[in-house]
């Protein structure tokens, strides 16, 4: 009697799996992300990512006996240099051996591209660079357009699992690049490739390969909006760190950000610039952010901002006119639509300010999203600037998060901030009365520190 063929469903958004189709996935809340696919043999090289005895297979590579901490060498955790300032920086100094380092973003970001620079920048590192999308070919002209031509580096176009791992074991690279996770299939899954057991097959197996050997892995893999190929957020928890490229395709910035790291801090960003000739780092980034006209335009603040551990200063530019129709309408590119209403609000209530009949359009620099609550008082600056038409001095920057009673809150880091405002040449800085003492202290550098309590004292003090 033939057996109906046993399948489960596997959420592409998260990787959940679930015996049955489900509308939303209970595990990450996505509607309509269940795809259905053959079962895997939990025989077959192991059984899923997650499963114990696939745990313990990674395990085993070291040695399985309970160890006071300081017997452990830590010392043979050496980092592997990539010869790229910034993504150096974001993985907290280099690339730890035996690790594996994931790369998502959208198709066209430039993954493919940052990754062949790393062997062509680092001269001399052994690598591996496997494709599962381009021809050998194609890999060359790219290198050539990158401007160096490697002999370490090896290139191999090739997408099945078990090849690439016996190639890797013979050439014995000093880094393994797989460019993308989702084009490879192993044999032991009997599910396309790119479906999310081919996708957590692979990454596991790659581990293994990575901890075994030492060699550090960097994969790369698609984030695609209609989630029809498993997603990075289904092995986020298999490798040791998550970068995530992000930026608009069309425009000249990309934004590399960490958001898991097992060896260093989070919540790090670099940008790159993409240009003819690769992708070129933007070690000061606000460079690019702040304004280069020396006009005096109204509806322009410039806010000293942080992301992660790094002060950026950053353009903040709105437009407030009278409303055309009824409701007026409120844009906000880069930024919290609902926080900018609450700042609208604020200045309504406690500064008095008609903006109910005015139409406001927020936007910030460079095409970047902003979540740090400091840039509230150059957003409601800038805002105020554009209201009046009164100019903000270019040489002044902000650092402030506005509370619902209009007073102006103290944020963290500020001495960071205004050190980095004083470098770039800013003459004046406002921020919170209330910051703690020592950061109000004049200190050297030619930036004037303006302490203000509240709304209507920084209104006194912009314009009149
Ligand atoms: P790519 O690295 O292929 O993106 P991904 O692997 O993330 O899909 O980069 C694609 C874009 O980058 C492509 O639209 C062209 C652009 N690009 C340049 O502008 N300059 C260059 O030197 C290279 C190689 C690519
Ligand atoms: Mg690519």
């Amino acid at each position: 009697m033939a057996t109906k063929a046993k399948t489960v469903w596997y959420c592409t958004s998260c990787g959940n799996e679930s015996p049955k189709w489900m509308g939303r996935c209970p595990a990450c809340g996505e509607w309509n992300t269940m795809v259905e696919e053959p079962k895997p043999a939990r025989s077959a090289a192991g059984g899923s990512a997650s499963t114990p005895s696939r745990n313990r297979a990674f395990l085993a590579v070291e040695e399985a006996r309970p160890r006071p901490l300081h017997e452990i060498d830590f010392s043979d955790e050496s980092r592997l240099t990539l010869g790229n300032g910034e993504l150096d920086r974001i993985l907290g100094g280099g690339l730890v051996e035996g690790s594996m380092v994931l790369i998502g973003g959208e198709p066209g970001i430039g993954k493919s591209t940052l990754s062949l620079q790393i062997p062509l920048h680092c001269q001399g590192l052994k690598t591996l660079y496997v494709s599962g999308e381009e021809s050998a070919k194609q890999i060359k002209l790219r290198a050539q357009r990158l401007g160096g031509d490697d002999s370490a580096c090896l290139v191999l176009s090739e997408t099945l699992l078990e090849n690439i791992l016996d190639r890797a074991r013979e050439v014995q690279p000093q880094l393994l690049i797989v460019d993308s996770i989702q084009t490879i299939f192993s044999e032991a899954v009997e599910s396309a490739a790119g479906s999310v057991s081919q996708v957590r097959e692979c990454a596991a197996s790659l581990l293994r390969y990575a901890k075994e050997s030492g060699t550090p892995v960097l994969l790369i893999g698609h984030i695609t909006k209609d989630g029809t190929i498993a997603g990075p957020k289904v092995l986020e928890h298999i490798v040791d760190v998550v970068l995530q490229f992000e930026g608009d395709t069309k425009g000249a910035y990309r934004i590399l950000r960490s958001i898991k790291n097992r060896f260093g801090s989070t919540d790090e960003l670099a940008v790159f610039e993409m240009t003819g000739t690769g992708l070129r780092e933007v070690s000061n980034p606000s460079e690019i952010l702040i304004p280069m006209h020396q006009d005096n335009l109204s509806g322009v603040a410039v806010s000293a901002m942080m992301d992660g551990t790094r002060p950026f200063l950053i353009e903040i530019q709105a437009l407030v006119s009278t409303a055309a129709y009824g409701t007026p309408q409120r844009s906000a590119t880069g930024y919290d639509g609902r926080r900018l209403n609450m700042l609208l609000a604020v200045l309504e209530k406690r500064a008095g300010f008609k903006l109910a009949a005015k139409d406001v359009f927020l936007n910030i620099a460079g095409g970047l999203r902003v979540a740090d609550p400091a840039c509230d008082l150059a957003i409601v600056a800038s805002v105020l600037s554009s209201n009046f038409d009164l100019f903000i001095s270019p040489k002044v920057c902000f650092a402030g998060e506005v509370g619902l009673s209009g007073e102006i809150r103290p944020v963290p880091q500020v001495e960071r901030r205004i050190a980095e405002a004083a470098k770039l040449g800013f003459e004046a800085i406002y921020v919170s009365s209330f910051s703690r003492a020592e950061a109000l202290k004049p200190r050297s550098g030619n930036i004037r520190i303006i302490p203000i309590p509240d709304i209507p004292a920084l209104c006194r003090s912009l314009f009149q």
